[in-house]
């Protein structure tokens, strides 16, 4: 039997084979540590780091590779930025300001802090899951820090004004951080004009391996103020101590290349994947609902509302043929109805009758809508 086709590229996706190839000798024979430069291997890893730093801040729109800072992944990059922010700052108190669709790695931080004496402001979403940049206005407060807000949303799929909440954070001097994990590798990005001061992302959602990601921190005109929140060999101009992924760095920078160059192209082959699947689902069941924005959407998600489907039992049901996922992975676990669902209106009951599907490299639109029409009608009811 063939492996189930995988849907589900919010998650994570597979590392492109070019990627593979230049991580390779980085995992055998050149196993230097970057920070012991002075004999041959060191160099040559340092070298490696620092091309791979160049590489992925030209990608970024970034001037300056030393705004490139390596870390474990977002997860670890958005504590730093906002753990490591307010540490720096010395306002117990300090204010922030964010959405109430944020990933869990932006939640709980801002949570904990909050537990220190942090004051957050949670701003809502419309029904597509747009933040309006006015809400984030009226929030400002004479000790607002921060602004915290995510590029795309991973259940969803919704894009932000990044543009417009930049200018205002900008212009008010208000630090502004964004979770871009959904964004990074699959939007065009150019850090210099949205006006950000954080910026955060992982290799793994962009067909780069996991376990690597990065913190963009503007160092011009002035450094962003941050505080480490890892200590120990004082790496990364002592930001983030810890040896570097040197084989995963690499990758990471040949993956964002890659994704750079074939953005358009994919992108245009993945919207007209999604239209492909919704029509012929639409065929069968014209009460199935796209939640999220049709003009502000990352091109290859789908969160479908399909009324008396409990999602968890669809995924049961195709799991020998389609890999997806009900709500976002890092949801799962919890029996909790999704919080973005929820913040864009859906009931409880309908958040349990939504499915995710992360469009990916590889994929028959034909087969899957196939494989998913056939699911849907043989579903199990949905009983509340
Ligand atoms: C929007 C968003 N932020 C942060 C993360 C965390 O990324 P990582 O697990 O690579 O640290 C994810 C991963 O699902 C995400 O989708």
């Amino acid at each position: 039997m063939s492996a189930p086709i995988y849907l589900d590229s919010h998650a994570t996706t597979f590392v492109d084979p070019r990627v593979l190839q230049d991580m390779l000798p980085f995992l055998r024979e050149q196993c230097g540590n970057p920070s012991n430069p002075e004999h041959y291997h060191g160099g040559m890893a340092r070298d490696a780091v620092e091309r791979s730093r160049q590489s992925i801040a030209a990608c970024l729109g970034c001037s300056e590779p030393e705004d490139i800072l390596f870390t474990c992944g977002t997860t670890e990059a958005n504590n730093l930025a906002l753990i490591g922010g307010y540490l720096q700052n010395g306002n117990p108190r300090a204010h922030f300001i964010s959405s109430v669709i944020e990933h869990a790695s932006v939640l709980a931080p801002l949570n904990y802090l909050q537990g220190l004496g942090a004051e957050v402001t949670w701003v809502p979403v419309d029904g597509e899951g747009r933040v309006n940049p006015d809400d984030i206005r009226s929030a400002l407060r004479p000790d607002t820090l921060m602004v915290s807000i995510m590029a795309a949303n991973n259940e969803i799929g919704t894009l932000q004004p990044l543009e417009e909440i930049g200018a205002i954070c900008r212009s008010t001097k208000v630090l502004f951080h964004c979770d871009a994990a959904q964004f990074v590798g699959h939007e065009p990005l150019a850090v210099d004009a949205v006006q950000v001061d954080l910026l955060t992302f992982s290799a793994h959602k962009f067909y780069g391996p996991k376990g690597v990601g990065a913190l963009y921190r503007r160092t011009r005109p002035e450094r962003v103020p941050l505080q480490p929140i890892l200590h120990g060999g004082g790496q990364e101009g002592g930001l983030r101590s810890g040896t570097l992924n040197v084989a995963g760095i690499v990758g990471m920078a040949t993956a964002l290349r890659i994704a750079t160059e074939e953005m358009a192209e994919e992108n245009r082959r993945l919207s007209t994947m999604a239209a492909e699947i919704l029509d012929r689902l639409k065929q069968n069941r014209p009460d199935l609902r796209l939640n999220g924005s049709a003009r502000y959407k990352l091109s290859r998600n789908m969160s479908l509302t399909i009324p008396g489907v409990d999602s968890m039992a669809l995924i049961q049901l195709l799991k020998d043929r389609i890999s997806f996922s009900a709500g976002s992975a890092c949801a799962t676990a919890k029996t909790d109805p999704s919080h973005v669902l929820r913040a864009i209106g859906l009931s409880d009951e309908e958040c349990y009758q939504t499915i995710r599907l992360g469009l990916g490299r590889d994929i028959s639109a034909t087969e899957v809508a196939e494989i998913l029409a056939a699911g849907i009608a043989a579903a199990p009811v949905f009983v509340d």
